[in-house]
Parts: C-alpha cells; structure tokens; sequence
C-alpha cells in the first residue's frame, strides 16, 4: 500500500497559479487598454467559442444559468407552459425555466444516469413546450432520441450543456442539437474563468437576436434598444483569460479522459461500484469528465474513509435531486433518481491529480471493500 497522501477534490488555487504568468499579462494587457465591457476579447472569444462548437452564434453571458433563462425567453415562453427536466441536474436547470415563467417537470434518469427519454414522453401534456436535456458530468445524453420526440410533439428544447463543453455525441457537440444551450465557465468546469461566466449558443438567428437584448438591456448590437433586457454580460477580462485556456483545452480533456481511464482499470472489476462508462466505451459518444460519478455501495463509509485517508470527494448538489427539496413543491416521487443520490458520490476528476494520485485514491477504494 502506498504512503498517505493528500488528495483535495478539486483544488481552486491551481486553476489561478498553474497558469499565473499568463493571468498577469492577459490582465496587465487588458487592464492597460481599458477594455472592460463588450470588447475585442470577448468577440475574439465567442467566435473561438462558435467555431470549437459548431454553432452558428455563440455570445458571453454572464453565468450559464442566465444562458438557460434567456433561452426559454427568447422562444417566448408564457405563464404556465412546461419543459421537462431531468431531476439528477442542478438545480439552475430548473430554476432557468421558473424565472423564465414557466412550470420545470422533473422526471427520472434512464440507464445512463441522463435524462430518460421514455419517461420524457410519458410526461408530456397538452401544457409543455420544451424538454432540457442535461449534458451532465461532460456525457450528452442520446439526443437523436430527444429530438425525435421534440420534432414528434414539436417542442423546443434548451439543452443544460453547463459542464459539456466538447462532448459530443455521434460527432456533433453538446450544446448544439436544440433550439438553444448554455454553458458554464464557472472555474472548476474544464474550461473555467476566474470568477463566473457562461456561453449561450443557438443556431437561429432570431433566438440569437433575442438573447442579445435579453443579456444587454434590451439593446441590439448597434445599441438600438429593441426590448426590455437586463444586464448579464460577461466580462472582457474573463472572456480573455478563456480565449487564453480555449486554446489548450483539447489538451485538457485528453487528460481527463486519461484520468478516466485509469480509474476504469483500476476499478471496473469491483461489484460494489458502478462506474461511469469508460472513454471508449461506445463510439457514439465522446466524454468530457466534467465530473467522475459513480455509483457505490455502503457509499457514505467509503466517503468517510477516503476523507481519513487524505482524499476529497464530493456527493453532488447535497446529495439530492431537484425534486428532492420540499421547498421548492414539487410533489413527485422518482425512485430511481433517489437511488441514484443515495448511491452517488463523486471521485478527484481534473487536470491538477497526477497518475500517482490516481493510483492512490484506487488504492483506497479498494482497500475498503477488500481489505
Ligand atoms: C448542470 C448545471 N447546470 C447549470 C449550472 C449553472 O451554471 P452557472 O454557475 O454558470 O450559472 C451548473 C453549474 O454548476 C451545472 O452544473
């Protein structure tokens, strides 16, 4: 057994001091121009961040649940019209379709841990206009069937591609197979900025047209005010320190994916575990590992003993589904997303682990079930 290390889930410093000297001069640069609000970085960044997707427009917002918001707006959501969600989301998926004015319905995971499509269908009403697939854990879900049952009851959707940027499924990327998506910036996503910071991506021109007044105080590009909006753009400044780590971010999801796939080794054999699907488990999907969550038995045991052993990890939004907040009135039983949270818990998945690190918390996790 190797010597006790320290493990930390995800360690916030890093995502600043391993790239430091560039963060200096990206904001010394910035910083001397003045360029603060809607600037040359930003228009460089979101036309980096088209191009990398495939979407035809891409625009700064200033957080992804915002993006979400602005979405279910710009299709003209009114009072009372539902979209149905996945509860083993965050809880921004949901709350971007109630201040948008409408009702969030949640419903059950299928086998992938996504968002079901049957029980997509078996929640549609004569009431809902959309669904919001959740790209969730850097996975997207099998969208020919979401879009299938969309263009069968003609609903939009608004993908939660908050923590996919880069997936894909069957080569299209996350984010781009609906009406609209967002995605998030925060800094422990791959692509993360200093701060907040989100993505609003569509390929249609007026959802487009929209969400820029709707982020922009109700103004047009030319600042012809059109509408009623609110403030949510994202800063200049983040949007250059993005443009910045963009351009190494295939680098970075080869190295989660690396990192995926030595917990696959290492832990795919053990019965107590169901792990996340392994890189190249299916050629149909390309995997981003946001996140690595899994499925474990005796899982708040196995918690306690990686946390005795140095090593971090993290059960997911408090450990329930959306639907699970009393609160927030939804009166809904999903058996299988409770089973889901009572079993799941979340392993270190980022750039800053090392191979021997990884080999550590296997270790750990091993030695708890065997001994
Ligand atoms: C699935 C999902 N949706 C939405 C969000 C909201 O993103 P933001 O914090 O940028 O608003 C997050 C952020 O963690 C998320 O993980």
């Amino acid at each position: 057994m190797s010597a006790k290390m320290t493990v930390p889930f995800f360690n916030y410093p890093r995502v600043y001091t391993d790239d430091r000297d560039a963060f200096l001069s990206i904001f010394d640069e910035v910083g001397k121009r003045g360029a603060f609000i809607l600037q040359k970085d930003l228009r460089e960044f979101e036309a980096a961040l088209a191009q990398y997707t495939g979407a035809k427009y891409a625009m700064g917002v200033a957080n992804a649940t915002d993006g979400l918001e602005f979405g279910w707006m710009a299709i003209g959501m009114r009072p009372g019209d539902e979209v149905i969600f996945s509860s083993h989301t965050m809880l921004a998926t949901a709350a971007a379709v109630k201040t948008a004015g409408g009702v969030p319905v949640p419903v059950e995971l299928g086998a992938d841990n996504l968002i079901d499509p049957e029980a997509v269908e078996a929640a549609i009403t004569p009431r809902t206009v959309g669904i919001m697939p959740t790209q969730l854990n850097g996975r997207t879900c099998e969208m020919d069937r979401i879009m299938a049952i969309a263009a069968k009851y003609r609903l939009f959707v608004v993908e939660d591609a908050a923590q996919a940027l880069g997936s894909k499924f069957k080569g299209k990327h996350a984010g781009t197979f609906g009406n609209a998506s967002a995605i998030s910036f925060f800094p422990a996503k791959v692509l993360g900025c200093l701060g907040d910071g989100g993505g609003f991506l569509t390929n249609d021109y007026t959802i487009a047209d929209k969400a820029w007044q709707l982020h922009d105080h109700g103004r047009d590009a030319e600042g012809e005010v059109r509408s009623w909006g609110r403030n949510s753009r994202l800063d200049n400044l983040q949007a250059a320190f993005l443009l910045h780590r963009l351009k190494t971010y295939d680098q970075v999801v080869a190295r989660r994916r690396a990192v995926a796939a030595i917990y696959q080794a290492r832990l795919g054999d053990m019965p107590e575990l169901q792990l996340p699907p392994a890189p190249d488990a299916d050629p149909r999907h390309f995997d981003v590992y946001q996140n690595y969550e899994l499925q474990a038995d005796r899982r708040d045991d196995l918690k306690e003993h990686l946390r005795v052993n140095g090593i971090g990890t993290l059960i997911q939004w408090g450990g329930k589904a959306v639907h699970q907040w009393e609160r927030l009135g939804f009166q809904i039983k999903l058996p299988k997303t409770e089973r889901f949270f009572a079993r799941c818990i979340m392993l270190p998945m980022n750039v800053f682990v090392s191979d021997d690190e990884v080999h550590y918390i296997c270790d750990q996790v091993r030695s708890f079930y065997h001994g």
